[in-house]
């Protein structure tokens, strides 16, 4: 009772030749241990969407532990297993990775725990899983290789869109699957389907979210916003109301709304100028910037952020007020406010600016990084005779702004000469 479909042509079309051999050998020594064969999950459903995958999850009907030691025979590969998992990872000297699994039925003894694992069969194994889109197989042993196996109505998903929930616990055996429900839907344009997203707005308020570990969330939540859309995916998370669960205390207003989409909009053109941020940290600052000091402490604790975070945070706030009170013009002027490179601060204040303020901060940025002194402090000592001191710094901090704000390198020495002129220096 389910629709077989053969892909063995679109595997041929769409696939690296060096895999598609590679599946053709999995299921060569699936069949010598008389095990069925599966590559199941997000490559299955990145076939169907012609997008390149190169996750290899293998399912085997039979022991998976076995079947790696088995394939070790014929490659050359290093094997790590996680017994308690019925699983192995199979590591290849070219970086390839192939995950090898046991068919299983998992027990949830409590919900958001790690599961307990028993053996099953292939159905079990993709009925245990978050979506229909990510549950299909395509059977790998040479006399059926090729073949799709949609218990689920997958395929007819995919075509349509539609992100739909396996079974109605599925959000509560594990609540990360909300982030990943969202982060699905942004990727490739899909709906979540009604029925479930009642599931999912229902597990977010009821507070299951509060029984994964910090880091979990963290991970989901950083690959969300790592998708080219993540904004729309933050509000979405917002409508569904899953950002006050994760985020107690705080507001996705619009004010939030609009610094974010300032921030997405011009991170990747300012990490050209400044190196990249960690987009979680300026996220959260971002959302967490008027919030009290216990709720950001709560958010350190809980997403695991570097213990010194509150300081920048308020280091950042600062910096953006005062940015956003002395209205800096010149390059030179915004050297003097923001003193700092660290990409999350300077991203964090680009996005209290609007169009016309950010012109000018951009212009500054892209001076910044133009801007290299010919003159060091040895120079001072040597041919102007300074000595090693706070002075040093002084003359070297006011070449730098001078240079910013036009002067040309030649004229660094004539600078510095009237500079120390002026300060009664010979
Ligand atoms: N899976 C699941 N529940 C989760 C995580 C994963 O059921 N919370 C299942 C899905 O079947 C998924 C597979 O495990 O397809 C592999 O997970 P993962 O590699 O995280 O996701 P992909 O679907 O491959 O997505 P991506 O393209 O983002 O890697």
């Amino acid at each position: 009772n389910y629709a077989k479909f053969p892909v063995e042509d679109l595997i041929e079309e769409r696939v690296e030749k060096r895999i598609v051999t590679m599946l053709r050998f999995l299921g060569a020594v699936g069949s010598e241990l008389n095990m069925p064969t599966y590559i199941v999950g997000g490559f299955v459903r990145d076939l169907l969407l012609n997008k390149k995958n190169l996750d290899l999850d293998i399912v085997v009907e039979g022991n998976a532990n076995l079947f790696a030691e088995t394939f070790k025979k014929y490659f050359n590969i290093k094997i790590v297993e996680h017994r308690e998992f019925l699983a192995s990872s199979m590591f290849f000297n070219d970086g390839l990775r192939i995950d090898v699994a046991t068919a299983r039925t998992e027990y949830y003894k409590k919900p958001a725990i790690l599961p307990e694992v028993e053996m099953s069969t292939i159905k079990k194994d993709l009925y245990r899983r978050d979506f229909s889109i990510n549950a299909m197989a395509i059977k790998l042993n040479q006399e059926d290789f090729g073949i799709l196996i949609d218990f689920f109505g997958s395929r007819k998903d995919l075509s349509k869109g539609i992100i739909r929930a396996l079974h109605p616990l599925s959000f509560i055996e594990d609540p990360t699957r909300i982030l990943r429900a969202v982060r699905f839907e942004q990727r490739f344009g899909f709906e979540i389907e009604v029925r479930t997203a009642e599931l999912l707005k229902q597990c977010a308020a009821e507070g299951y979210l509060d029984r994964v570990t910090g880091q979990r969330l963290r991970d989901e939540l950083s690959k969300a916003i790592e998708e080219p859309l993540p904004l729309k995916a933050l509000r979405r998370l917002a409508s569904l109301g899953v950002m006050e669960k994760l985020f107690p205390e705080t507001e996705f207003d619009r004010e939030t709304d609009i610094r974010l989409q300032r921030y997405f909009l011009r991170r990747e053109r300012n990490a050209l100028l400044i190196g990249e941020d960690r987009m979680f940290y300026t996220l959260l600052m971002i959302i967490l910037r008027k919030s009290d000091s216990k709720s950001v402490e709560w958010c350190i604790a809980r997403y695991g952020l570097p213990k010194n975070y509150l300081e920048r945070l308020n280091d950042a706030i600062a910096t953006a007020g005062i940015i956003v009170n002395e209205k800096p013009e010149t390059p030179s002027q915004f050297y003097r406010s923001l003193k700092t490179n660290k990409p999350e601060i300077l991203n964090f204040v680009n996005s209290y600016l609007d169009e016309q303020e950010d012109l000018l901060f951009l212009a500054y940025l892209k001076k910044l990084n133009d801007t290299k002194l010919s003159i060091n402090g040895n120079v001072l000592k040597t041919r102007y005779g300074m000595r090693e001191g706070p002075e040093i710094r002084d003359v070297l901090d006011e070449l730098f702004c001078a240079r910013l704000d036009g002067l040309t390198k030649d004229k660094e020495d004539e600078f510095v000469r009237e500079y120390l002129k002026g300060r009664g220096w010979k």
